[in-house]
């Protein structure tokens, strides 16, 4: 299978169970229900999901019992989506070719459709009817899940913090340490998890837990190298969100600090590391190759 084939199906699975979901959630509040909708399932590449997805068949798990934790890290996902764009954090009007959510709704709103979605994704884990994943895999999967969720808002709140620093800094290698830290963090987690949750279901041991620990903390660093990259490369309509966003807020990006190229560079050797880390596995780690090469390559 090739990797847009593969991405739109995992996409597909991605959607219909989150729809499935979502529609039948008890939520007793019709706003706040059509809040969290909004932005859940109306666009997103979905590849936290194919993460999980892709981890998970190289070990054998099936589709359905991989569906609750693909759908959790969406949802996760979204929430921090959601905060992200509020006027609080990076005060943004455009997500996934849409208005944000608070500007589709109002303040209060996309906070509680944010909050709302962090606990539903642990709902999801915890009511799905898995076939083969025992109750010790499952608390694994809500431990990861929740330090990595945790490991974000750690992100996000240095993000905040180094806004508006770069006039003052000494651009070295203290000021790229930290950056990365927070790339780690922010981004980095999530992605992490999303491969991690995958091979937890798949059974896999501690030894193919740290090899697949190797590939994500490379493809999630990229991952967030590349957004910055999109941030100047790209244009509104493509991105879905408004391009120039990191420039008019003064963020701290790898292009800020080491220039352009250099930042794309950065992005090449780490999917490099990436896909180098995946050849220690005796699976077929095709998708996961493709998907690292995906993150470089794409344009939005
Ligand atoms: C955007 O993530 C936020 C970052 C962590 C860089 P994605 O680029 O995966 O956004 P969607 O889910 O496709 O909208
Ligand atoms: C977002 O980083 C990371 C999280 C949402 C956790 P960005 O602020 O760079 O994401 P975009 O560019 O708005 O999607
Ligand atoms: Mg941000
Ligand atoms: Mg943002
Ligand atoms: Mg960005």
């Amino acid at each position: 299978m090739n990797l847009s084939n593969a991405i739109e199906l995992y996409k597909t699975q991605t959607e219909s169970f989150l729809t499935n979901k979502i529609n039948s959630a008890d939520i007793e509040d019709p706003r706040l229900k059509e809040a969290m909708e909004y932005s859940l399932l109306l666009g997103g590449k979905r590849l936290r999901p194919f993460l999980v997805y892709a981890t998970g068949q190289m070990f054998s798990a099936t589709l359905s019992d991989l569906d609750a934790p693909a759908a959790a890290l969406e949802a996760i996902h979204t929430y921090s989506l959601i905060h992200d764009d509020l006027p609080a954090m990076d005060d943004d009007a455009l997500r996934r070719g849409k208005p944000t959510n608070h500007k589709q709704f109002d303040e209060a709103t996309a906070i509680l459709a944010g909050d709302t979605l962090q606990t539903f994704a642990f709902q999801l884990l915890a009511d799905h009817k898995y076939q083969n994943v025992n109750p010790a895999q499952i608390i694994k999967m809500f431990s990861v899940l929740s330090q990595a969720s945790i490991d974000m808002c750690a992100g996000q709140s240095i993000d905040l913090q180094q806004t508006d620093t770069l006039d003052n800094i000494e651009k070295n290698q203290d000021a790229l340490a930290r950056l990365k830290n927070m790339h780690r963090l922010k981004t980095g987690a999530l992605i992490k998890a999303s491969v991690k949750l995958g091979a937890i279901a798949g059974n896999a041991n501690e030894g193919e837990l740290e090899i697949l620990s190797n590939y994500a903390d490379a493809v999630g660093l990229a991952f967030q190298v590349w957004d910055d990259v999109l941030d100047i490369t790209s244009d509104t309509e493509t991105l879905g969100k408004p391009q120039g966003s990191d420039l008019d807020a003064n963020k701290m990006t790898y292009p800020a600090l080491i220039g352009l190229q250099d930042a794309k560079n950065k992005a090449t050797k780490l999917i490099d590391e990436a896909v180098q880390a995946l050849g220690l596995l005796p699976y077929n780690t095709a998708e996961l190759k493709l998907l690292a090469q995906y993150i470089i390559e794409r344009d939005h």
